[in-house]
């Protein structure tokens, strides 16, 4: 039976390689989560089968396989369930609430291994660092839950002398793992659980709405690492394997992420650093032009060049399928019509483009924002649809929460349009001066609307083929 579940074990190692070096491209995608999928079939095939007749001949009492079937089948009908209906838009929060799970799962896993009672320190160091990950993991992905499903302020929470009271957690924190691991005594255990629990709702609470993509990815990286120190803890090499899998791949995206914001890595993980949570809206800024869908359907017939810029506003009003249907149309019109997308574009990396393909637009169009950002100048109209913070000229002045993130510099072509319901700010809570330039004009009401009624006014000429 071992070498069943070791070699199904290496097997679901390698499932789980192949199906990140699928997501890595949207071509390969769908094929990376069947592998995942076929690789967490296999592993937990193998678990179930281990602990149900494992070498040493005792398998589960009848009461141990009642537990075992249904926390299954519990866990799959609510996972089902939550898949089937959970939102595109929904989905960060999602993926932050499973965080949390993890994280929970972790601490769970370290408390057992307590109370089985090994006097082995590297165990003891192995549990105390593991319960560590996983309770800054568990209230730290509940408090980001929390803030992406609106149920929690998104603003920086900024407590005096808060780098210092974290450096102090965190030292007490070292410092107890040196009276924990000689002495086994759940005391310091039970004081470092707590200051995790607070450390992690602290350092996620800190961090202000335009860092949440990073802090996401970065608690996906966390709980890889709890995933992984349990596996150490309970001696299972898949879940070791997966667990550095999840926090590694994690960790190499908020390094990106962090790059394509400009920021430093450090100062997110720590919260708040250079956040002045000034929002620049003191400044008038004047009046702004207002266009009807069928203006915007001129202006387009005359333009030669566009370049369409979705953000979060698209996919709440799931305008990507009439988008991609006036991307045809105006191509059938003999335009140059291309996609912009920023890095942070939507609410988790990838987004806007999981949108489009969904909506069949063509992977050659979709340009990402250094592919495209100089090419804004010879453009004739831009059409943002449903963008804020990440077409927001003032990232490019300092004192904003947004100050330093390059942005998509739909400014620079000859005419603007916006599609949005109100003035009201984008994710960051930044005003944003490009509603007010000479060569923007704003287009009110849902996108998905405003879209449909510009392709009923575009003449339908025999060059239509949409
Ligand atoms: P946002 O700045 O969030 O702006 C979205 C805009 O869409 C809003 O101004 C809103 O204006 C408009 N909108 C909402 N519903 C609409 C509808 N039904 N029809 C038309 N417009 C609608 O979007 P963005 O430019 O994509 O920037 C993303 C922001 O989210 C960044 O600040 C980023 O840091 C943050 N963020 C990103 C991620 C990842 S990983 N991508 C994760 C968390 C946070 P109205 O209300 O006036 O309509």
């Amino acid at each position: 039976m071992d070498n069943f579940v070791n070699a199904t074990y290496i097997v679901s190692g390698l499932l789980f390689i192949f199906a990140l070096a699928g997501l890595s491209r949207f071509e390969t995608s769908k094929r990376g989560v069947a592998f995942g999928i076929l690789g967490m079939v296999l592993a937990l095939t193998a678990t179930i089968a281990s602990v149900i007749s494992p070498e040493t001949g005792e398998g589960l009492d009848s009461l141990g396989l009642i537990l075992l079937v249904g926390a299954v089948g519990i866990g799959a009908v609510i996972g089902v369930r939550k898949a089937l209906t959970v939102e595109m838009t929904g989905m960060p929060e999602l993926i932050a609430l499973l965080h949390s799970f993890v994280g929970l799962a972790a601490v769970l896993v370290g408390y057992n291994s307590w109370l089985e009672g090994s006097h082995d320190k590297f165990h003891l160091a192995e549990v105390y660092f593991g319960i560590f990950i996983g309770a800054v993991t568990f209230t730290g992905s509940i408090v980001a839950w929390g803030k992406l499903s609106e149920r929690l302020p998104s603003r920086p929470l900024v407590l005096p002398f808060r780098h210092w009271m974290n450096l102090a957690a965190l030292l007490l924190i070292v410092g107890m793992a040196f009276w924990f691991v000689p002495t086994r005594s759940i005391i310091p255990l039970i004081i470092m659980t707590i200051l995790s629990l607070l450390l992690g709702i602290h350092l996620v609470a800190a961090i202000g709405g335009a860092d949440m993509p990073v802090v996401i990815s970065m608690l996906n990286s966390y709980s890889g690492w709890a995933a992984a120190f349990s596996g150490f803890m309970l001696g299972s090499e898949v879940l070791i394997v997966t667990g550095a899998l999840v926090g590694a791949s994690g960790a190499i995206l908020s390094y990106i992420m962090c790059r394509a914001m400009n920021r430093s890595f450090i100062s997110v993980i720590l919260g708040g650093f250079g956040d002045s949570g000034l929002v620049a809206c003191a400044v008038d800024q004047g009046e702004y032009r207002e266009y009807s869908t069928a203006e915007v359907a001129a202006e387009l017939m005359e333009a030669r060049s566009v370049i369409i810029v979705p953000g979060y506003g698209m996919a709440v009003a799931q305008a990507q399928y009439p988008v991609a249907e006036l991307t045809r149309a105006l191509e059938a019109h003999h335009k140059h019509v291309r996609f912009a997308i920023h890095p942070v574009a939507g609410r988790l990396p990838g987004h806007m483009n999981v949108l489009l393909a969904e909506a069949n637009v063509p992977y050659d169009i979709v340009l990402e924002m250094d592919e495209i950002n100089e090419d804004f100048p010879e453009t004739d109209v831009v059409l943002v649809i449903g963008a804020n913070d990440t077409v927001n000229p003032s990232a490019m002045e300092p004192g904003t929460p947004i100050s330093g993130m390059p942005v998509l510099h739909a400014w620079e072509s000859r005419q603007v349009v916006v599609f949005k319901r109100s003035m009201n700010p984008g994710y960051a809570g930044v005003e944003n001066p490009l509603f007010f330039k000479e060569n923007t004009a704003m287009c009110f009401g849902d996108a998905k609307a405003s879209v449909q009624a510009i392709l009923a006014s575009l003449p339908v000429g025999e060059a239509v083929r949409a």
